[in-house]
């Protein structure tokens, strides 16, 4: 078994992002710029943006972090979505979720331009995917496409499982994963699927994305497997300062020693979603997907 090390990988991509911010800046533009929209105090959404900030600040990115109350109406968000719109000198923009209960948040995903929907959630995004057009594409998908590609992993031909259907993950990941590029052969397998285990032992790539820690058991995984955890649930902990440790979706003790390939939680996913915004940032500092 092989360990699939996300944090290696997404750390020398952003050097090569920093590579080009250098020459952007070099050349006498500014450098790319993205914003954050963080509503409320969730500790799941400050960690997040926090890390957002943080990841441009490393690779010579410009970031804005715009905060709100858990009270502001949904037409106040839905302005600053329309300024941010229509600033030039912002590249991408994103809006942490969830958001309270009184706000729409498809109505706030759908307000965002197209062009500047770094997190590829707009429908015009989603479904320019689809149908192979350039787009933004979510970050965890993106992510995971590019670690596979990354570590060489034959996907032509493939099995290709997918447990979850998330709008985020699960869904645009089973586009991506049978587009001509990758070439897998996918079964999306969700809360309803019959024979779930032997389901999931016929994939020669597994990829768990429910938020159900150690769901995937040994039973479930097929010898020789590449095995995908993109699960991050906080359960509590006595062993480390925050009071809290990320589980996995996949049980890695009985998984690990049947696999070919498999990532950790954390250290295998998740710095790759990180990373996979300021590529989609770049993107469109560079105006590469939208010509
Ligand atoms: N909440 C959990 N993941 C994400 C993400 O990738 N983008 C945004 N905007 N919110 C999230």
């Amino acid at each position: 078994m092989k360990l699939i090390d996300g944090k290696k990988i997404a750390s020398e991509i952003k050097q090569e992002i920093a590579v080009q911010v250098n020459e952007i800046v070099e050349r006498g533009e500014r450098p790319p710029h993205l914003a954050a929209v963080l509503v409320g105090h969730d500790g799941g959404s400050e960690t997040y943006v926090a890390f957002k900030i943080k990841d441009c600040g490393e690779v010579g990115f410009k970031s804005s972090l715009i905060r709100f109350e858990d009270n502001v109406t949904e037409d106040e968000l839905l302005a600053k979505v329309n300024e941010l719109n229509n600033d030039d000198n912002l590249d991408g923009f994103i809006v942490q979720l969830p958001l309270p209960k009184h706000i729409s948040e498809q109505k706030i995903i759908e307000a965002i331009n197209p062009k500047k929907d770094v997190d590829g959630f707009h429908p015009e995004n989603v479904g320019r995917m689809v149908i192979g057009l350039p787009s933004f594409v979510s970050a965890t998908p993106f992510g995971i496409v590019e670690l596979l590609k990354r570590y060489n992993i034959e996907t032509s031909g493939k099995n290709c499982v997918i447990v979850g259907r998330s709008n985020i993950v699960g869904r645009p990941l089973s586009v991506l994963m049978s587009q001509k590029a990758v070439n897998a052969t996918v079964t999306v397998a969700h809360s309803r699927t019959h024979n779930l285990e032997e389901v999931c032992r016929n994939a020669d790539i597994l990829i768990a994305a429910i938020g159900v820690p150690e769901f995937v058991k040994g039973n479930m995984v097929k010898e020789g497997a590449v095995v995908i955890d993109v699960g991050t649930t906080r359960v509590k902990s006595d062993k480390t300062k925050s009071g809290w440790k990320l589980k996995g979706d996949v049980l890695f003790e009985e998984v690990a020693d049947k696999c070919s390939y498999i990532t950790p939680v954390p250290g295998g996913v998740g710095p790759m979603t990180r990373v996979s915004l300021l590529l989609n940032t770049m993107l469109s500092a560079k105006k590469e997907i939208y010509k």
